[in-house]
């Protein structure tokens, strides 16, 4: 028999289970039906974030972030280590712990909240009066009748042209986050967030790392004095990273063999163990039962909606990374919110444009709102200030001076229109601009809030002293 709710949600990564838990907090009865199994085939809520993203990732960027310390930089401090070793089997077990530990939060919060949780893959099947009949296939399949329906089935990795992922060889984000070997030789495609975050985790490790980018430009949507910055340090941490390159062929034998043309035209074959692909994600939207119902999709495959995330269908919804716009689980999010709030009769609202950026490498990179060359093309006044980490007595002390804020404010009204960061925890620094910006504040307010001291934070209020020529420090 077919079971009610008032809201089916298809997905539970990020979008999904966050619109599932809101919807149950305003009374509505909720299901929320996720496909995702682990290695055991167990349920796994929490979607790609959870389970071969963000989470995951962090946790191995942790790891090998200490034992590059431990290799590299303890000996600074004064502290030898002798016989270090690398346990990477103890590594990804911590790994998959952390993942384990998240995704049974998930199920507990689904508990605590009363969302009924269904473990399958659900499609669209028809209008009917009550709403809308959703088949659930997997280990018991069910008929949902839903009054409303959030569709938040998330992304997966592109395939280069030709050459499907076969996670042994030729890794997505998955493959690459399961390595059971540190290859020698490691290859990526494509200078991106995965790229660099993945990347780095396999050179800290011990690998040597090509990274093959297409774009001339390194880290196109980052302010260029940022990109610059990062650059410099990735070359000067040993990851080997060609822009402006054209990859020709790749074929995966005993090893995998690249021809590639780099920017200056000339040829070039490379041999890697292994070759990451992280040359951007496509949505998910097969299965779905999109085509049954009417559901629109645009040229590219993602699920139609406008700025309130409504698509063409009465009381069909969909957010995340099956919509237009940055594929970030915090967006997913508040798209999540902001959908079962409107649901509920609410009129809450996303600002698009304080969506903070960050790129969890070492040098940590963070932004939020316009970047130089973007105010530039606008033609719009802006005056800008910066602050080296080099000048701020923490970094010092923690060993760690790479880097700068940058504080970039309307010229005649101080609004800050932009924050960039490059440096030490800019992952944790870039809240403070978030901030200022959704309240519309000034570099001056930021310049007269007090700062602790000695935090790295201070390069924050220097960064906006500087924006009036008055830092204190530099
Ligand atoms: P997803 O998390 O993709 O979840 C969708 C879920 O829907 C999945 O569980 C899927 O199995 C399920 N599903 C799909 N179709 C169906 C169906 N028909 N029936 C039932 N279930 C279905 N973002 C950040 O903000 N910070 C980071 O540090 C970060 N790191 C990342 C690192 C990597 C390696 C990758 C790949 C991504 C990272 N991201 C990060 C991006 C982030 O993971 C995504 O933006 C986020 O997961 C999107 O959430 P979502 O809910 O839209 O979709
Ligand atoms: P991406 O869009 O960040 O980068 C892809 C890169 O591949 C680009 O620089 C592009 O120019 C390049 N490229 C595309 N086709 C190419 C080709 N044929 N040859 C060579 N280079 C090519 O995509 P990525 O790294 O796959 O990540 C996908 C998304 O996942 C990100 O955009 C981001 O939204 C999300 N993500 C977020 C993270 C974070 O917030 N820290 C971490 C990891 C992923």
């Amino acid at each position: 028999m077919a079971k009610n709710f008032d809201l089916v949600v298809i997905g539970a990564g990020p979008g999904g289970y966050i619109a599932a838990i809101r919807a149950a907090q305003l009374g509505l009865s909720v299901a929320c039906v996720d496909a995702w199994s682990d290695t055991k085939g167990k349920p796994a809520p929490g979607g790609t974030c959870t389970n071969v993203g963000c989470i995951p990732s962090k946790a191995l960027l942790q790891s090998s972030e200490h034992y590059e310390q431990a290799d590299k930089h303890f000996a600074d401090h004064g502290i030898k280590v002798k016989g270090l070793d690398l346990d990477l089997k103890t590594l990804l077990g911590r790994k998959d712990k952390v993942v384990g530990e998240n995704n049974q939060g998930i199920l507990f919060l689904f508990k605590k909240n009363k969302v009924t949780y269904f473990h399958g893959t659900a499609s669209f099947n028809a209008k009917v009066d009550a709403g809308w009949s959703i088949n659930v296939a997997g280990d018991k399949p069910e008929e949902l009748i839903a009054k409303q329906v959030v569709v938040a089935t998330g992304s997966s990795a592109r395939e280069f042209p030709g050459l499907p992922f076969d996670e042994e060889q030729i890794l997505s984000n998955d493959g690459a986050l399961r390595l059971t070997d540190v290859p020698k030789k490691l290859g990526v495609i494509g200078a991106g967030v995965i790229g660099l975050e993945l990347g780095s985790v396999w050179r800290r490790l011990g690998s040597e790392v090509t990274v093959l980018e297409g774009s001339p430009e390194f880290l196109a949507a980052a302010d260029r004095d940022v990109a610059k910055e990062a650059l410099k340090a990735f070359k000067k941490q040993g990851l080997e990273i060609n822009l402006g390159v054209k990859v020709d062929s790749v074929d995966a034998g005993k090893h995998v063999k690249v021809k590639y043309h780099d920017a200056e035209g000339k040829e070039h074959k490379a041999e890697f163990d292994k070759l990451v692909v992280a040359i951007g994600r496509v949505p998910n939207t097969q299965g779905l039962g999109a085509e049954t119902v009417g559901l629109k999709l645009d040229e590219r495959g993602f699920v139609e909606v406008d700025e309130d995330c409504r698509t063409n269908l009465p009381n069909v919804w969909a957010v995340g990374d099956v919509v237009r716009g940055p594929m970030l689980a915090h967006k997913a999010e508040e798209e999540g919110v902001a959908v079962a709030e409107r649901i509920a009769g609410q009129q809450p609202h996303v600002n698009f444009d304080t969506i903070p950026w960050v790129i969890y490498t070492s040098p940590e990179i963070a932004w939020v709102g316009k970047n130089e060359q973007e105010l530039k093309k606008e033609g719009r006044e802006y005056r800008a200030g910066q602050f080296p980490f080099m000048a701020n007595g923490r970094a010092r002390a923690l060993g760690d001076t790479t880097g700068f804020v940058k504080v970039l404010a309307d010229a005649k009204t101080d609004e800050v229109l932009g924050i960039h960061i490059v440096g030490p925890t800019a992952s944790e620094l870039i809240a403070e601009g978030v901030v200022i910006m959704e309240f519309r504040g000034a570099a001056e307010d930021i310049a007269r809030i007090c700062h602790a001291h000695p935090t790295l934070s201070e390069a924050m209020k220097e960064a906006a002293l500087a924006v009036d020529k008055r830092a204190l420090n530099f």
